[in-house]
């Protein structure tokens, strides 16, 4: 029977919208299921997740799939709540679930009560059949008479029994983000988090790969890719047990973060967000790129803007002649849009470096005399659009905001103040701060109708933190400083549905799910030398689309050629941020070229399925390609790492096209002057024999530091 008839069937069982009195939950995609089962207890258990198969041939029986404390459990808890009598225990029993069908997604919501206390969880899942993607959370909600507290409260709790487990984490550092390590599970706990409280991505990207039995390539193993969509402080445990039983949690980081849930209010996690195959690390990204597009990232599957910005040219040193100038080198270069970086506000602190001024946002007199309003139609009349960077969770001492209200700031009322670039955060738990930073956006939209994309920075996470408004609850703030950023995007959102917002946290500090639902693109790194980026690039791409990666060509990595560093920002949401004045005719030439190219080949680099074929972390080179969903074509780049002779490559076999389809092999983006040096060069090869035999992509010495990128078309 057809994958897509049986799930048909199957979903008629549960007639959407009823109740059913199955004992045996079976939440399914494409290729995956997840299945859960009611024992003699009530208890429900996890007894499956893997490969779809037949209903009848999963198994029953299983572990507990949402471990409480307190009673028979003796491993780490998905919940730990301690009830208005003192009583830490907690049992969850079944009452029953609920199966509901929109398009190709199912809801599964399972309610479980305990049987002495008045308290219940219900679990959700959402199944997006297409892309092979679950998302999971809980809520939690009691009647106690008084606040209960929460200790643990996990989105997710997964079982696996396998043979061995492998963890691929990504960690980093301001300007070496993601950088991929995979290492055995061994017994006890390995924890990935983060306690920062803002920019919590900053020495740890929030997701993984989880390959069971044997480690995963990128086109073999079974494995999940998870990731927490949570703006916040994030735990995830991995906790093998002394049967080899892995118990893998996620959720809200629970340090110094005892909740007190207020009765008859629920407590609802952040979703946590799963993809299962066995098909490798390759099919997991194009099952979380397929489910982003459609379902993760605000406006996914629709165009990007591609921009000049003007950090690197100017810093916080220009004027509204230079900003104008710099209109008219964007024109030259032929992208859609200038993006004014730091350094145009303030006043009393004029923001002439990182010392002053975040708070006050209003155009700095001296410098923009004649406002945005003018900037904006200057644009306008130069034919680009124009957008604008905030950073509207900060303050520096050095303030008129500052001064004002000294009472909307994290800071501990009895201690020094502790800076991290000269700023502190505001307190965004506090409704006023919230409406604030809603008004820096609303108020300057409102002025400027015109401006048409907004890079939104947070350049420093939390220490000495202390929230006025909290008072006696500080073991709120992490939780409701995330809630209040979420809910000043969702008034944003609500009044600008579609404004194209870049999520920037000081280089790639803040990457989730959780924020993308707001933002168009993120910005991966300050770390712009195209031979850095190809790693960077690399490693976010497991997780992300190529649409919301924002890579622009600077004049980082002195080493490396224009056409190298253009390459490089052509694999992901490519811009500029570099003096074009400076370029070479040749080089203006190739740049205003290569944006035509950009535009054209956009598509499928934004919308088509990603193939890492050979991976920087394995040869001193790089190749992926992007294949458009009808496999009529694709493009494919090409990266030369080696600074040396000693490497001889192996021809490279293409990936995921029609081995039926023929397919012009042509080079692309070459730089003025230069000959596409590919013995295959404009040949017309069948789709077989590119998978098959694949192309030698380093002919003849190789130049170090070189690249091409080829497109592929169905002749
Ligand atoms: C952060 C960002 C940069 C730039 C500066 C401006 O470092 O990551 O791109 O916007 O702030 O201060």
């Amino acid at each position: 029977m057809p994958t897509r008839f049986a799930f048909v069937i199957l979903l008629s069982c549960f007639a959407g919208n009823t109740f059913a009195q199955s004992k045996q939950i079976v939440i399914e995609t494409s290729h995956s299921a997840l299945v859960l089962n009611v024992g003699g207890n009530q208890r429900v258990v996890q007894s499956y997740l893997g490969k779809k198969l037949a209903p009848a041939a999963y198994p029953s029986g299983g572990r507990e799939a949402y471990l409480t404390a307190g009673m028979d459990n003796q491993f780490e808890p998905a919940i730990r709540m301690v009830h208005n009598d003192g009583n830490p225990s907690l049992e969850l029993k079944y009452v029953s679930h609920k199966t509901t069908r929109t398009d190709d997604v199912v809801q599964t919501d399972i309610l479980m009560k305990d049987p002495v206390y008045p308290v219940e969880v219900t679990l959700h899942y959402t199944a997006y059949y297409n892309s092979d993607v679950i998302k999971s959370w809980a809520e939690i909600l009691h009647r106690e008479k008084k606040p209960a507290m929460l200790t643990e409260y996990a989105s997710s709790l997964l079982h696996f029994n396998g043979d061995e487990y492998w963890l691929t984490q990504f960690h980093g550092d301001w300007a070496r983000e993601v950088n991929i390590i995979e290492e055995k599970l061994t017994n006890g706990i390995k924890t990935l988090e983060s306690k920062l409280g803002t920019r919590t991505n900053f020495y740890q990207t929030q997701a993984f790969f989880l390959s069971l039995n044997e480690k995963s390539t990128e086109t073999t193993g079974e494995l999940i890719a998870g990731t927490l969509a949570w703006t916040g402080n994030y735990r995830y445990t991995f906790e093998v047990d002394q049967r080899n039983g892995l118990r893998v949690r996620a959720g809200i980081n629970s340090f110094a973060s005892e909740y007190y849930a207020e009765p008859g209010q629920p407590f609802v996690t952040p979703a946590f967000i799963f993809t299962w195959t066995d098909q490798g690390k390759g099919q997991a990204s194009r099952n979380l790129h397929n489910w982003a597009r459609n379902y993760g990232v605000l406006d996914g599957n629709k165009e990007r803007l591609t921009l000049l910005n003007n950090w690197e040219a100017t810093h916080t040193t220009f004027d509204e002649k230079r900003l104008v100038e710099l209109f008219d080198e964007g024109k030259k270069l032929g992208i859609d849009l200038f993006l004014l970086d730091d350094g145009w506000f303030g006043n009393n602190f004029p923001r002439n470096d990182d010392k002053a001024g975040l708070g006050d946002w209003q155009e700095d007199k001296k410098k923009l005399p004649s406002g945005l309003g003018y900037l904006v139609k200057e644009a306008a009349n130069k034919g680009i659009k124009f957008g604008i960077w905030l950073e509207p969770e900060m303050v520096n001492p050095k303030s008129d905001l500052y001064q004002q209200h000294p009472d909307w700031i994290l800071k501990l009322p009895n201690r020094e103040e502790n800076y991290g670039r000269n700023q502190l955060v505001l307190d965004l738990v506090n409704p006023q701060v919230q409406d604030f930073v809603f008004r820096i956006v609303d108020d300057m939209m409102t002025k400027n109708p015109g401006i048409a994309f907004i890079k939104w920075d947070c350049n420093r996470s939390m220490t000495n933190a202390y929230s006025p408004y909290l008072k006696e609850k500080q073991s709120h703030l992490y939780i409701e400083y995330t809630k209040g950023l979420y809910k000043v995007m969702e008034r944003i959102r609500t009044k600008y549905p579609h404004l194209p917002i870049m999520l920037c946290a000081g280089g790639g500090g803040r990457t989730d799910y959780g924020a993308l639902k707001y933002f168009t693109e993120f910005w991966p790194s300050d770390n712009t030398d195209g031979l850095e980026r190809v790693y960077i690039q690399w490693g976010y791409s497991y997780f992300f689309p190529s649409n919301t990666i924002s890579a622009h060509v600077t004049s980082m990595g002195k080493l490396q050629s224009l056409k190298f560093r253009t390459d490089v920002a052509m694999m992901g949401k490519m811009g500029y941020d570099i003096r074009v004045n400076n370029f070479t005719p040749q080089e203006l030439l190739f740049s205003q070229e290569a944006v035509k190219t950009y535009k054209r080949i956009s598509e499928t680099v934004w919308f088509g399925n990603l193939y890492r074929i050979i991976s920087p972390y394995e040869e001193s080179r790089a190749v992926l390609m992007y294949v458009a969903e009808d496999k009529r074509k694709a493009i494919l780049f090409n990266y030369q790492l080696q600074t040396r002779r000693k490497d001889i490559f192996s021809r490279v076999k293409l990936q995921g096209l029609d081995p039926q389809k023929k397919y012009r092999f042509r080079e692309i983006n070459l730089f003025p002057d230069t000959k596409a040096a590919n013995p295959d060069n404009d040949k017309v090869l069948t789709g077989e024999y590119l998978m098959n035999i694949g192309l030698n992509l380093a002919p003849g010495r190789i130049a170090p530091l070189s690249s091409n990128v080829f497109e592929l078309t169905e002749e």
